[in-house]
């Protein structure tokens, strides 16, 4: 039987205690099915203010952070566990960094000390292994924040992390970390790692880019999305870079937590339903209707939307083809919150489409619950998405995805094909109004005109499995993989 490996996992935010999008969904669900496999593995984050600390163990002793021309800065830790698991996890406790309202930003400003909070995260979850007598045999550091990680390990902390080896996810290819270099000073990793192989670009410090060099191996959330941050048009810059690190690069596909997101347990739901009893479906449309003020009808088709106002969702193609859509026999729902303009968007079209559009502005839990299982369909015509987690959440309710091939939506969603009555979704190749508004239009009248169309699709979709238990194999391959890579 092959050796269980201590792991070390370390994100900026996590299910179910701070979310921003889905890295909260992916860290809350991974770690959980890594411990099924047998292996042993705690979790490292921020204790941001939101997270009420009377509620967490308190660890004792202090844990002393270097942190260069500041000095060494002096963080508390609390503990617990992932929600059903015995996965531990820790809190750094640092008032000045972490207790603020959010928790990379506020009213759309990033904090101007993201370099340090993050830098002292990174630092502190390494010095936090030492303080638990904690050995690791894999560090997992995700997206930029963490990505120092696997150079801290063989520079400052290279006598006690000597024998682990690294490994980094990259959630979104967008968000690097570029900051003023001088941070290089407070990573104390030295200026010769400053150069355009590693951590530099455009005289600027790339975390991520730094992460990418250094890591044992990194991963990205799709195969697709591996493939495409190779090109110009998904690189954000790096595509060369992580071209010369392509065969340390892996895809392993996002898995659902199940627990979290199936109609037939979902407690946000005013009625319940599976693929044996649809009856539950058709209530929660209308509880949806009602909420939003829409005309209680059910033959008219319900499209939704959950996420982000970032340009990367294609809320600008939505927003062009909106009126035009609101002009049609349907109606829309959409929750998300993020860039201004967006949300003022909305609101007017709100104020011209009473009864067949509905908006919720911020974020709710429920809600999102809740339009995944009332719609009859659900758009994600992203202009890059690494994985994507909603779509794979509609599928489970039977609620049908209209995406644009990319990245994760690419590989998870099967185009509606008439001939063979096969597929799961309906899917747009062009970032185009045309391509978008003409797929939605196409999806509309399968609904309308081929009920039976439909069904075997929503079929189709309700059956189909993105367990995390595959997806903690892949990686369990990945963390042999740089181990031995390490070794070597
Ligand atoms: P990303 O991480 O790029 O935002 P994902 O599809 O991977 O995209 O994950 C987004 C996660 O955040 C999903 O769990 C989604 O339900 C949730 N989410 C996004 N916006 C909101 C919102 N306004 N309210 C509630 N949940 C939201
Ligand atoms: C990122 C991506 C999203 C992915 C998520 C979790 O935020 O934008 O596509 O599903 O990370 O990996």
């Amino acid at each position: 039987m092959s050796k269980k490996l201590n792991i070390l996992f370390v994100a900026s935010e996590i299910v179910p205690f701070a979310k921003t999008g889905g890295l909260a969904d992916v860290s809350g669900a991974l770690p959980k099915a890594l411990k099924e496999l047998g292996h042993n593995i705690i979790v490292v984050m921020p204790r941001y203010y939101q997270i009420d600390k009377t509620k967490l163990n308190h660890v004792d002793g202090t844990l002393g952070v270097p942190m260069g021309p500041m000095g060494e800065l002096w963080a508390g830790v609390y503990t617990s566990t992932l929600p059903e698991s015995e996965v531990p996890i820790y809190f750094i406790d640092y008032e000045q960094f972490f207790g603020r309202k959010g928790l990379y930003e506020e009213h759309g400003e990033s904090y101007i000390d993201n370099d340090n909070r993050f830098i002292f995260l990174s630092k502190a979850s390494l010095q936090l292994c030492k303080m638990l007598n904690f050995v690791p045999d894999i560090i997992h550091a995700n997206d930029w924040h963490t990505a120092a990680i696997p150079l801290l390990m063989r520079t400052r902390f290279v006598h006690d992390f000597a024998n682990a080896a690294s490994i980094l996810t990259i959630h979104n290819l967008q968000h690097q970390g570029n900051f003023f270099k001088g941070g290089v000073d407070v990573l104390e990793i030295g200026w010769d790692h400053f150069n355009t192989r590693e951590f530099e670009s455009h005289d600027q410090l790339n975390l991520l880019k730094g992460g990418i060099a250094h890591a044992d191996a990194v991963t990205t959330v799709s195969s697709g999305y591996a493939k495409e941050i190779q090109t110009s048009e998904f690189g954000f810059g790096l595509e060369h870079h992580i071209q010369a690190h392509s065969e340390k690069l892996f895809g392993i596909l996002n898995g659902v937590d199940y627990d979290e997101w199936s109609p037939a347990i979902d407690k946000y739901l005013p009625q319940m339903f599976d693929l044996g009893d649809m009856d539950g479906k058709l209530t929660c449309k209308r509880a949806l209707q009602k909420h939003f003020g829409l005309e209680e009808r059910d033959d008219t088709p319900l499209l939704g939307f959950v996420g982000r106002f970032a340009e990367q969702k294609g809320i600008g193609l939505i927003s062009g083809v909106i009126d035009g859509l609101l002009a049609q026999d349907l109606q829309i729902i959409i929750l998300g919150t993020g860039e201004k303009w967006a949300e003022n968007y909305f609101s007017e079209v709100a104020s011209r489409h009473a009864g067949k559009f509905g908006l919720h502005v911020g974020y709710s839990d429920a809600l999102a619950h809740q339009i995944e299982a009332g719609s009859d369909m659900f758009l994600m015509p992203s202009l890059f998405e690494p994985c994507g987690l909603n779509q794979i959440y509609s599928l489970r309710y039977g609620t049908l995805p209209i995406v644009r091939a990319t990245g994760g939506l690419d590989d998870t969603i099967e185009n509606f094909n008439e001939e063979q009555m096969s597929g799961n979704g309906f899917k747009f190749y062009d970032a185009t109004h045309e391509a978008l508004y003409h797929t939605v239009m196409w999806a509309v009248s399968v609904y309308h005109n081929n009920q039976k169309a439909f069904q075997t699709l929503q079929k189709n979709a309700m059956k189909m499995h993105f367990g995390w238990d595959d997806a903690a194999k892949s990686y369990e391959d990945v963390y042999r993989y740089a181990i031995e890579k390490h070794n070597s």
